[in-house]
């Protein structure tokens, strides 16, 4: 089969999926599940095939991308898988002098402060990522029916790591530029915005059935922030992706006050942290949307009992939503049981079968 043809088989297969289904605020056999993070330290299987195998080696490498991408849908039944990679992968890939330190998180040899630090942040073409053009057709085509999402970071968050260098809980220096400076922010976030947007057509061009855009640090701002300074450059991505016409699903941590902003941007699906119950989010989002989420993360630690009234928690706040992917508020935590989120799976998809 060409190329072509075998990433429309990929969508065409995954097209009635409950997930994508969800997505469009269609009905739903039963409400699709799938967990942030899912890949990763919490599974054994992923901890034995990354022994001795640094963290961004592992995303160059397409069988491992596809074997680690796998791992997930196959122990858990989750409804989607989410292409395993990281945020910085892109601007590694155009150059810029980085690494994932674990336990830590990216790390930025030298961080991105004046103007001729701009100069560093090329586009992205797909030819500085030919494994991940590699590894999406793979998996499109061992995935069947599943749907793929592709993600990549949102270009405040990406801005926060290249200007701090590293994680950071103020923002310090990248609130300094904002505020300081905010021609050069405004175009460093332009250019990051093109990054991200290429990164993304990538994968949705590989055969990826949905995009999920990070901006996990957002919450660090006040909503008159975010709108003028953040979400332009947001909305930009957005804009460039929407005529694939594949749901696109925007994220942040503590973004309550957001959550309008981030529809506004340009989200078919808007995802939900563990503070803002989803029947209050679905008033602060308004019509039109489907939202995500929300249970959150550390009830994975309380036992199955908790985990199922909490759950249900979740669910009863999501019944009159027009579409509702069940996901965690952030992340799963490295040290969770995996068989947790197995029940878990297990428990939404019984309680929600129609
Ligand atoms: O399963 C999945 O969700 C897909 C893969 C995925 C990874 N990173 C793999 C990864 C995704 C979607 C990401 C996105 C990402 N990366 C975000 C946004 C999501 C979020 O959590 O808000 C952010 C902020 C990053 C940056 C980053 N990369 C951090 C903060 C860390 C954790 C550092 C640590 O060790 O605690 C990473 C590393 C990383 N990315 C790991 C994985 C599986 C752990 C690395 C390891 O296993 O050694």
């Amino acid at each position: 089969m060409s190329e072509r043809s075998q990433q429309q088989t990929g969508r065409t297969a995954a097209h009635d999926s409950a997930f994508l289904r969800a997505c469009r605020r269609e009905p739903v056999p039963h409400t699709p599940v799938w967990f942030m993070r899912q890949a990763g330290r919490s599974l054994p299987e992923y901890r034995k095939v990354r022994e001795g195998i640094p963290m961004l080696d592992s995303c160059m490498r397409p069988d491992l991308v596809t074997e680690i991408t796998l791992q997930p849908v196959r122990r858990h039944n989750v409804d989607a898988a989410i292409f395993y990679s990281d945020i910085v992968v892109p601007l590694k890939a155009i150059g810029i002098d980085l690494d994932i330190k674990p336990g830590v998180g990216p790390v930025v040899a030298e961080p991105v402060r004046t103007r001729a630090d701009l100069e560093r942040l090329r586009p992205l073409d797909a030819s500085d990522v030919p494994y991940v053009t590699e590894a999406v057709a793979q998996l499109v085509g061992e995935l069947g029916a599943t749907p793929l999402i592709g993600f990549a970071g949102a270009p405040f968050t990406l801005a926060s790591y290249l200007i701090e260098g590293g994680p950071s809980r103020t923002y310090e220096n990248t609130k300094a530029m904002m505020y300081g400076d905010p021609e050069l922010w405004a175009d460093l976030v332009d250019r990051l915005a093109g990054i991200t947007a290429a990164f993304l057509d990538v994968q949705i061009r590989a055969g990826a059935s949905a995009v999920q855009l990070f901006d996990s640090w957002a919450g660090a701002l006040a909503p008159a922030e975010y709108r003028d300074l953040v979400m332009p450059a947001s909305a930009k991505v957005f804009d460039a992706v929407a005529h694939h016409g594949v749901p696109r699903i925007h994220f942040g941590v503590g973004t309550g006050e957001l959550l309008g902003l981030m529809g506004e941007a340009g989200a078919d699906v808007v995802g939900v942290d563990w503070r803002v119950p989803l029947d209050e989010a679905a008033r602060r989002v308004g019509p039109g949307k489907a939202l995500q989420g929300n249970l959150d993360s550390a009830v994975l630690f309380a036992g199955r009992a908790a985990v199922e009234t909490k759950a249900q928690e979740v669910l009863d706040a999501a019944s009159g939503l027009e579409g509702h992917v069940f996901n965690l508020g952030h992340g799963v935590m490295p040290n969770t049981d995996p068989d947790a989120l197995t029940h878990l799976v297990e428990y939404v998809h019984e309680r929600t079968a129609r």
